[in-house]
């Protein structure tokens, strides 16, 4: 396991939107190929700003917005990158019929916020990343060990 692996289990503050994006960064560095992230975490806790950091990392130029009115959007780079916004999406049941798995190239990740939404469409082996906002505003995140 990496050093940054423990100290993402451990939890790792960030203090801005740009200091998600870089930890979000060295984090898509080390994250497996085709894996399944699913972003836990409150409105505002950072889901979008940490997804648009995987993307910068992987050399996507395009802007990363949440996706709530698309539901989910793909981009290309050095890693094909699904963003799902699972917050309308009622328990799994219409998950099936975005037919998402057909759509995935090799290496991919599909990063997915609100995953509370769609528990049973998630595979063992996916990240889950939980962040939280402290009391004195900075942002935290933490990996939870597989
Ligand atoms: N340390 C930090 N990490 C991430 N975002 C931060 C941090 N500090 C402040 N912010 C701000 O918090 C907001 C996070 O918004 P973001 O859209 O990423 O949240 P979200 O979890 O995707 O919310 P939603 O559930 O509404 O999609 C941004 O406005 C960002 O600038
Ligand atoms: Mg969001």
């Amino acid at each position: 396991m990496s050093e940054l692996e423990k100290k993402l289990i451990a939890g790792i503050c960030s203090r801005s939107a740009a200091e998600t994006e870089e930890l979000a960064a060295r984090i898509g560095a080390i994250l497996p190929v085709d894996t399944v992230l699913a972003l836990h975490g409150n409105l505002g806790a950072g889901k979008t700003t940490f997804v648009r950091g995987l993307a910068r990392a992987w050399g996507i130029q395009e802007s990363i917005t949440s996706p709530t009115f698309n539901l989910y959007t793909i981009y290309k780079g050095d890693r094909q990158l699904i963003h799902l916004d699972a917050y309308r999406l009622g328990s799994g049941a219409d998950l099936d019929a975005l037919m998402i798995e057909d759509f995935l190239q090799p290496p991919w990740c599909f990063a997915v916020e609100w995953p509370e939404r769609i528990p049973d469409a998630l595979p063992e082996d996916a990240w889950r990343l939980f962040l939280t906002i402290n009391e004195d505003l900075s942002h935290q995140i933490r990996l939870e060990s597989l």
